[in-house]
């Protein structure tokens, strides 16, 4: 079996190694072998080459938390039917077992079955951001026709799906991207309205585009500046929903800003929820999916010897959409 494997901390070029006779493996308790079609990547990944991830596994390690692929092995307790499904999900990356290699492991309840219909490549990239995008989104911040939501960091993958599922629910979007290149892909997946981080005042911008109240919805994969210039155009009773810190840094809001606008501050993370929900969630995305309503084939495609210049596209800050390897 071929593995990436990641044994020491460093830049990426220096600890990401292919082994082409790892071991093999079986899937625990609860938990699903799949048979990797194609692997996800993203920040987290380049993180956990430095251990500067809080979920970064101890050493050595295969990365990639999420992919899709067939069911090939089921763990005690595990219904066998499952047997030969073809399923996305995370992958128990923080078990060692990522999704960089042939095969990988999962837990059964978040492994979910895709249409046949549904390209290998499309669904590795699917779980995380467009699942972080539905809890942010509907779950969380509860976004209506009439929201204005403006997000931060569009053309990366986070952001990507945001702008698709703001739209799919009807919702009218602002995107922030770096440049005219990233600002053209971000209006090609449906954003409204870009804003140029580079070359325009995120805040003031906001208040032009939005007759000077500001955006009702905030979703901020980014912080630093632009998640700080971004709560300062918050409208009224608006909701900033805290994804992550692309830029380095969490966006610095202090508590008593949040009052004279009435703004709630709401952390968003596919995590800790029930099955039940996630599957209401899934069967809502693939639902959206399937009407075109989101693309998810907004995709970069590393083949699998090219991994580590997959994780260095990533750093350099070059995703458009999402990064995948494909496997098999
Ligand atoms: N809460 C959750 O469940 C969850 C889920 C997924 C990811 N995350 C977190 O969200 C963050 C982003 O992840 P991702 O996968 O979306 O990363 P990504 O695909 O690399 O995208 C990040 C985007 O951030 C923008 N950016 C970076 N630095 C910036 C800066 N200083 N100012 C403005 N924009 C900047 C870049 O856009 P430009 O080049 O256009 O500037 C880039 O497209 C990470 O911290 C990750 O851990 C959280």
């Amino acid at each position: 079996m071929r593995a990436w494997k990641i044994h020491q901390f460093g830049p990426p070029a220096e600890v990401l190694t292919l082994d082409n006779h790892a071991a093999a493996f079986e899937p625990g308790p609860g938990q699903v072998k799949v048979q990797v079609e194609a692997a996800g990547l993203g920040l987290p990944d380049v993180f956990m080459c430095a251990n500067n991830y809080p979920l970064t596994p101890p050493l050595p390690f295969t990365p990639s938390q999420e992919a899709a692929g067939k069911v090939v092995a089921v763990g005690e307790g595990v219904d066998s039917a499952l047997l030969g499904t073809r399923v996305l999900g995370p992958t128990l990356f923080q078990a060692q077992r990522g999704g960089l290699a042939d095969e990988c492991l999962m837990h059964a309840l978040a492994a979910f079955p895709i249409p046949d219909e549904m390209p290998g490549e499309e669904a590795a990239g699917f779980f995380i951001p467009y699942l972080t995008a539905w809890v942010a989104l509907v779950r969380r911040a509860r976004i209506e026709p009439e929201d204005t939501v403006l997000v931060l960091g569009a053309s990366g993958s986070s952001g990507c799906a945001a702008v698709q599922l703001a739209k799919a629910r009807g919702a009218r979007v602002i995107a922030v991207a770096g440049g005219p290149q990233k600002g053209e892909f971000c209006m090609s997946i449906g954003s409204d309205a870009v804003i140029d981080h580079r070359s325009q005042d995120i805040t003031e911008r906001t208040k032009e585009l939005t007759n000077g109240e500001g955006a009702s919805v905030i979703y901020d994969p980014v912080g630093g500046k632009a998640g700080r210039a971004a709560f300062k155009a918050t409208a009224f009773e608006g909701r900033f929903v805290v994804i992550g810190y692309a830029s380095g840094e969490w966006s610095r809001i202090e508590l008593p800003e949040i009052l004279p606008r009435n703004i709630s501050l709401v952390g968003a993370m596919p995590v800790g929820f029930s099955p039940e929900l996630m599957r209401e969630a899934h069967q809502d995305l693939i639902g959206h999916w399937q009407n075109r309503e989101i693309k998810a084939s907004n995709v970069q495609v590393f083949a699998f010897e090219d991994a580590l210049k997959a994780i260095e596209h990533i750093a350099a800050g070059k995703v458009e959409g999402k990064v995948v390897v494909r496997v098999s």
